[in-house]
């Protein structure tokens, strides 16, 4: 079977995607399926046909069948610059959850991020679970989701990462 991947290509962007409540929340629990995003025929239509990224808790949790796309599951030992030297689509998705959000940060390039009009308890699981620098964004524009909920996709550039 021919290898998924080649060398890094210049250029190529990695994109946090995730669906985040009105306080910054993923998930209730590392268990839980995320049932509640209101953008996942969004997401299918943008990471189809490219690379998308997860951790082994988020691909135990998942509904969605992520065929047509070179998936990655992340384990503890893997280095996400090795990861990311092999991608040979033009987009690379980092699909979730905190913990891979967390491990990718120094290396993102955009962030979408879709709110929701939900609050978790503040023992959720928040979109990074780990992260020792703030991270700069820079709005570039808006996708309307479920307009009448106030739902939209923010596309932001990451600009540092300090
Ligand atoms: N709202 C959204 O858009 C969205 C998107 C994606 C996921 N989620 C939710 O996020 C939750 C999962 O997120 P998560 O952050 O718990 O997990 P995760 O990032 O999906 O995966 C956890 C990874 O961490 C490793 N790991 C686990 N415990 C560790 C530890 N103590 N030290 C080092 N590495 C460790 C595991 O690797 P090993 O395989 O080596 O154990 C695994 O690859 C789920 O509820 C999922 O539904 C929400």
């Amino acid at each position: 079977m021919p290898e998924p991947w080649t060398n890094l290509t210049d250029g190529v962007d990695v994109i946090l995607t995730a669906a985040v409540t009105a306080n910054g929340m993923i998930a209730r629990e590392a268990t839980e399926t995320v049932d509640w995003s209101a953008d996942l025929s969004l997401f299918r239509k943008q990471t189809m046909g490219q690379t998308v990224i997860m951790g082994s808790k988020t691909e135990a949790t998942l509904a969605t069948d992520l065929g047509g796309r070179q998936v990655v599951v992340m384990h503890r030992d893997m280095k996400p610059v090795d990861v990311l030297a092999l991608v040979k689509t033009e987009h690379c998705f980092i699909i979730g959850g905190a913990w891979t959000y967390s491990k990718f940060a120094p290396h993102l390039t955009h962030a979408y991020l879709t709110f929701h009009p939900i609050v978790f308890p503040s023992n959720a699981i928040p979109l990074f679970s780990h992260l020792a620098s703030k991270i700069e964004l820079t709005f570039v524009k808006k996708i309307a989701v479920r307009e009448e909920n106030g739902i939209y996709q923010f596309q932001y550039m990451v600009n540092t990462v300090d």
